[in-house]
């Protein structure tokens, strides 16, 4: 694993940190040539099915324009012993390329392109975007930046990157709630949230980012704003099973007044999962908070 974490790093104390960034750009700069790699690959795949695709229009534009003839006076048509015989030829052989042809994988060669890239190129690891996205939630900590001028990739007031989009802020949730770090979890939500709100092409699932929403503020200790939120959730997704059952279970909740703050008793959690499976053990075993969902 590499450290790509210190990516953001040089902006600030870039003295300090010297030699280790200098390892992190330098995989860094691998990793552009890997998606260098990607990319190329990519591109000839597209054009590949777009050349398969555009195979199947001209087949089917032969087979309109022959049959649109045919149905004009199919009595002459058939009484045509050439046109008998062009008909069954489309039907049989002509056919069978048009078959051979949507049954044509070319999607092999460049996944086998993406493969040798993958194993024999610099590659980040899920642990590389745990790291990663952990950076930006240190930097984010350490010099209080406000999450929306984060996102606008400002940092104190100087633009450095490109502004990020829902779906970039969602992930910070994610990474965040995989970390147990429930308070950063839902800044990054809520900014996802904002953010898809404005987006014309929607980057994420409005749905998702509500689940996290409402288990985090549930996790942050306010229980009926987590059951507004699993509310509006159900409002969207009526059929959504989890939510179902967190919604029984937080109006159990806040009907029993039993509510503990967190930090309280961890074990006393239990949502319930695809309406059984009880959150409890996996909190009390600290596995991958992802199991949750
Ligand atoms: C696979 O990669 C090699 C080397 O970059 C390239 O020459 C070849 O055209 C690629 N094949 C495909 C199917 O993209
Ligand atoms: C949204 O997607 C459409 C179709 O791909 C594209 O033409 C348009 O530019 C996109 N809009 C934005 C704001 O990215």
């Amino acid at each position: 694993m590499f450290r790509c974490h210190l990516l953001i790093v040089p902006l600030l104390f870039l003295s300090q940190v010297r030699c280790e960034v200098f390892t992190a750009l330098a995989d860094l700069q691998e990793l552009l040539n890997t998606e260098a790699v990607l990319i190329h690959s990519l591109e000839n795949y597209i054009r590949a099915e777009e050349l398969k695709i555009d195979l199947l229009k001209r087949y089917a534009d032969i087979y309109n324009k022959q049959h649109n003839k045919a149905t004009e006076d199919v009595e002459s048509y058939v009484a045509n012993p050439l046109n008998a015989y062009t008909l069954v030829k489309r039907m049989t052989t002509d056919w069978q390329e048009v078959e051979s042809l949507i049954t044509t994988d070319v999607s092999k060669d460049y996944m086998a392109n993406i493969s040798y890239a993958k194993e024999n190129m610099k590659f980040p690891t899920d642990e590389d975007l745990n790291g990663a996205a952990a950076a930006v939630i240190r930097l984010q900590d350490t010099y209080r930046l406000d999450t929306a001028s984060l996102a606008r990739g400002e940092l104190n007031g100087v633009k450095y990157s490109s502004e990020l989009t829902a779906a970039d802020c969602f992930e910070l949730g994610r990474q965040s709630y995989n970390n147990g770090d429930f308070y950063h979890t839902l800044l990054w939500m809520r900014e996802a949230d904002e953010r898809l709100s404005r987006e014309q092409n929607k980057t994420v699932d409005k749905g998702e980012i509500l689940e996290y929403l409402a288990f985090s503020t549930y996790k942050e200790g306010n229980i009926n704003l987590a059951l507004d939120l699993t509310n509006k959730l159900l409002e969207m997704v009526p059929t959504h099973e989890r939510a179902k059952g967190n919604k029984v279970y937080y109006e159990e909740e806040i009907q029993k007044g039993s509510y503990k703050k967190k930090g309280d008793d961890e074990t006393d959690d239990i949502i319930t999962n695809e309406g059984v499976t009880i959150v409890r053990k996996y909190i009390v075993l600290s596995l991958q908070w992802e199991t949750v969902w």
